[in-house]
């Protein structure tokens, strides 16, 4: 780590910001179709959140008391519109951090006319960090986020006993973790950080997965994957303290 990197964390730490230092992805700036710079331009001030702003108040962004469930990674959107379109009685807030992924999802929630989703495009850590509320969301899904297949890089996926424990302090008691992979290993990993949590419930009948509930909806790449015989676990967890 350089001087200078070292002392903007400092500095940054010192102003009460959390600075994350091993990131769960790699930027890629790949490029914006015109479709989606263009729901960026025209439906930002509408639907997207800035992590700069701090904390949020959902029942005035919202402009209701409705429920809040929060996305972590929701790739183009696809899902997330999908899910928003089909619960109107909750509001949806998704974290991004691929660009064309946000202005994908904006452009698609604006075609289906969906108005109960808004987007940050910003790391979830940090978003998770200086924006949610403690005891706010009803549910937080968290939906095949980046394997990171090789050891050597395992210190790059999101999820950690420390992460969880985050995820915990940030939903309501009764509220809802839900994770999927199609990673076996990182299923099990998974697993161990939450039965290694305290606070938790297993919504499992066997103690580790569950079905695939119909709030989830199968991804094409999902679809793909089980007709090649490959697996996927879903986990959901709940608060109960
Ligand atoms: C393998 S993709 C899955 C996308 C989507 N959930 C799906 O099922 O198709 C993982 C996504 O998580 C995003 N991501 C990874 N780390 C993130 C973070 N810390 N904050 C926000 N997004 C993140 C990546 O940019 C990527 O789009």
């Amino acid at each position: 780590m350089t001087e200078r990197t070292h002392k903007t964390i400092e500095q940054a730490e010192q102003e009460g910001k959390y600075i994350r230092k091993v990131r769960s992805f790699v930027k890629r700036e790949g490029r914006l179709t015109n479709a989606q710079a263009r729901a960026l331009e025209e439906h930002w001030s509408t639907m997207g959140l800035n992590h700069s702003d701090g904390v949020i108040d959902a029942g005035v962004l919202f402009n209701n008391n409705n429920p809040v469930v929060l996305e972590i990674g929701f790739g183009m959107g696809k899902s997330l519109v999908e899910m928003a379109k089909n619960s109107p009685e909750l509001n949806y807030i998704g974290v991004e951090v691929h660009k064309p992924g946000v202005g994908a999802c904006i452009a698609l929630a604006k075609e289906q006319e969906v108005d109960n989703l808004k987007v940050y495009e910003h790391d979830a850590i940090e978003v998770l960090a200086d924006c949610i509320p403690d005891a706010s969301l009803t549910t937080v899904q968290l939906f095949f986020p980046d394997p990171w297949h090789k050891k050597k890089h395992h210190k790059r996926r999101i999820v950690s006993l420390e992460f969880v424990e985050n995820i915990r302090q940030k939903l309501k008691v009764g509220g809802v973790f839900h994770m999927a992979t199609d990673w076996e290993n990182y299923a099990e990993c998974m697993l161990e950080d939450m039965n290694n949590s305290q606070g938790y419930q297993n919504l499992s009948e066997t103690n580790d997965y569950v079905p695939r509930p119909d709030s989830r909806p199968l991804t094409k790449f999902e679809n793909r994957g089980q007709n090649l015989g490959h697996g996927v676990w879903d986990l959901q967890f709940k608060r109960i303290d």
